[in-house]
This record gives structure tokens, sequence and C-alpha cells, in this order.
């Protein structure tokens, strides 16, 4: 379908962050009758970077401001938004234990705004972009599904559960048409690197040492960060109002595992690794029941691990710059030159 035609338009949050400017370039590239409107206030993890090749595409506007900014809200989905997805958060556990005023900010009030804006505006669907997170932490055995209780355990996933029930009760109360999806931890291009695998990865490429939190041994389910995203436009296509999704990799890893992968694909020895304190509250293990989605929408994840542990490392090596900005925080200065957009 041609530009011009283009009819459908969606509303991407946070889509200047990690997973959100990889949705945006997979939309534009793949979606060609879908229109994407970009509403992200560029925090320190929001880069117009990400975004770099999207900002004179025909079918892409950039919008810089909150989700927690009503007029600004209800401004953007009167101009005729017929699905909203909503990555933007603060999505980093680390920073919630040092403070969680602004996790409850954006991703609470701001999830609140964006619920009113959506119903006062009549949108065709609400997708919650959540986390695995919220389900608390498993012991050696078994693995969250759509129907494990809620039980979040820092103040990051205590702040998606909050609008993950949000959310929940516009669908009771008011018949929204939302869906909820919860992934599990995902890597590829454009993480920031405070993130395991890019901080780990940026610090080896700078000979630098890698913390490892406590013994190593938690174990999380990882996924590219492409799978991921498709999973979302499955939803998008083929999910049903008010339910949950869960998104998983299939591919549970020790800290440690994922440490030593890294080593070896950077040619760096175990003399790089350093223990250091655990995290407070450290969860131990997730692990994702998908075979709802799989089953019932027929999305399977697509990449192989290794593989896709290579190309991530190889993007970082491609794009330098992009992260050397980042550690230095030239990144920010340089966007308000090149843009205007005042931080
Ligand atoms: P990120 O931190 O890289 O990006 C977040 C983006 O949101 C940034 O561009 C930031 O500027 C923007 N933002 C923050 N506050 C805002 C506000 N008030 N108004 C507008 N924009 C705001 O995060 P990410 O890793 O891309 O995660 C995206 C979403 O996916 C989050 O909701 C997160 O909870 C969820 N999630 C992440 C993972 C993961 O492994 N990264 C896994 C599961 C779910
Ligand atoms: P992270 O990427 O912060 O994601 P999350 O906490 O949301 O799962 O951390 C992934 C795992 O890696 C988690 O068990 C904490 C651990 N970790 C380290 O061991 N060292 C680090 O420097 C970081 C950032 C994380």
């Amino acid at each position: 379908m041609s530009n011009k035609t283009a009819s459908k338009k969606l509303l991407v949050t946070g889509g200047a962050g990690f997973i959100g400017s990889n949705f945006i370039h997979l939309t534009l590239a793949e979606e060609a009758d879908w229109e994407v409107v970009c509403l992200d206030n560029l925090t320190y993890a929001g880069n117009l970077a990400n975004l770099q090749e999207c900002l004179d595409h025909p079918r892409f506007r950039f919008v810089k401001g909150d989700i927690g900014d009503p007029p600004k809200v209800q401004e953007i989905l009167k101009g005729g938004i017929k699905v909203v997805v909503n990555f933007a958060a603060e999505s980093h556990v680390d920073r919630s234990i040092l403070g969680c005023q602004e996790f409850i900010r954006t991703n609470v009030q701001g999830t609140q705004v964006l619920l009113d804006g959506a119903r006062e505006s009549q949108v065709e669907l609400f997708l919650q972009i959540s986390t695995d997170e919220v389900y608390g932490s498993l012991g050696p055995e078994g693995k969250f599904t759509e129907q494990t209780p809620l039980a979040p355990n820092s103040p990051y996933s205590a702040s998606k559960t909050a609008a993950d029930l949000l959310v929940r009760a516009y669908h009771h109360t008011y018949q929204m048409p939302v869906i909820i999806t919860r992934c599990s931890n995902n890597y590829g291009p454009y993480q920031f690197p405070e993130k395991l695998i890019p901080l780990f990865v940026t610090n080896l490429l700078a000979d630098k040492k890698v913390p490892v939190y406590g013994d190593g041994l938690n174990v999380r389910d990882w996924i590219h960060v492409i799978d991921h995203c498709r999973a979302v436009w499955t939803v998008i296509e083929k999910g049903q109002a008010g339910q949950v999704y869960n998104i998983g990799g299939n591919n549970e890893r020790t800290n440690l595992e994922i440490t030593k992968m890294l080593l070896e694909i950077l040619g760096k020895d175990e003399s790089m690794l350093e223990y250091v304190t655990d995290r407070p509250g450290h969860d131990r293990r997730y692990a994702i029941d998908a075979s709802k989605i799989e089953t019932e929408l027929g999305w399977r994840p697509q990449m192989d691990f290794m593989e896709g542990l290579r190309q991530t490392v190889q993007w970082y090596i491609n794009n330098q710059s992009w992260w050397q900005a980042i550690k230095t925080g030239a990144y920010l200065k340089y966007y308000e030159q090149q843009y205007g957009i005042k931080f």
C-alpha cells in the first residue's frame, strides 16, 4: 500500500526508548497502512538517535511530551488515533530501588491519563506493555502463566502492576477494549547501557570489568526485541479485548551463563568478571509460559539465542558512537542543538 493510502493511526508512547524504537522501525518497514505518532518526553532513557531514520518518514510524527499531560494526550488522541501501544515507562529496577517517585508518576499516573484520553476518544484498542516481573519470583520449578497471582517485589514491578490493575479495571468498568502483554527480558539493538547485556558488552568493549550481582545464579528468560515486537503486532491483529498474553523466549539463562557467553563472543577471559554486592530484594528466577499466545494467536519466537546475542554484540561494535555518547551524556546536548529540543 502506498504512503498516501495509509489510513490507520497508531500512538506509540515511549517510542524513543529501547523496545518502542525497535517497534517503530518494524512498523514503518512492515505495516504500510499504519501511520505512527510517537509520544515521548525524552527522559535519560529516551534518545532521538534511536529514531534517526524515522524522523523524515512520511508516515511518522514525533511529539515530545509526557504521557501524564492530559491536554497533550487528548490533543494527540483526538487526531484520529485508533490504537494506543503504551511502552512509556521508567524501566530500570536498580533506579526504582534508589527512588520510585518517577516510577509512580509515569508508570501509574501516566497510564491513568492515557487511559482517560483513550476512553474519551474511543480508541479501538489500548495495549498495555507490561512485564513478567509483575508475577514476582519463582523457585527452581514452574513458570508464570496468565493466572499466576500478581506479587511484584521491586518498586518498578509494583508500579507496573498498579498500571496493569488500572487497565484491567477500565475494561471491567467501562468495557474499554484493552489488552495487556507481559514479556520477559528483552535484548537487542538500542538498549540503554544500564541493563545487563548492553552494560556488559559496552564495559567489555571499553576493557572494563563486568559487575555480576550476588552469586550470578539468578535466572531470566531472554527474548530478542524483534520477536517481542512481532508478538505485539500479533496481539494488535488477533488479540481479544480484556485478555492478558504472556510473551517469552523459551530461553532461561543464569546471569553467569550470559556473562560467559559475552566473554566468549568478545574473546575476553574470566578475570573481567567481578562479583559485587547483590541487588536488594533480587528476584531469583523468572520463567514464562507463553503457550496461550502460541496456541491461540499462532505467534512463536524465531531468534536463536546465541545468534541473536552475536548480532547484538556486533551492533554495539558497529555503533560505538551511539553508546559512547550515552555513557558521556553527550547525546542529550547533541539533540538539543540538532532539533532545538530542551532537556
Ligand atoms: P526504556 O527505558 O528503554 O524506554 C522508556 C521510554 O519511555 C523512553 O524513551 C522514555 O523517554 C519514555 N518515557 C519515560 N517516561 C515518560 C513519560 N512520562 N512520558 C512519555 N515518555 C516517557 O524502556 P524499554 O526497555 O524500552 O521498555 C519499554 C516498556 O516495555 C516498558 O513499559 C517496560 O516496562 C516494558 N518491558 C521491558 C522489558 C525489557 O526487558 N526491557 C521487558 C518487559 C517489558
Ligand atoms: P536487568 O537487565 O536490570 O533486568 P531485570 O532486573 O529487569 O531482570 O538485570 C538482569 C539480571 O542481571 C538481573 O538478575 C540483575 C543482573 N544484573 C547484574 O548481575 N549486574 C548488573 O550490572 C545488572 C545491571 C544486572
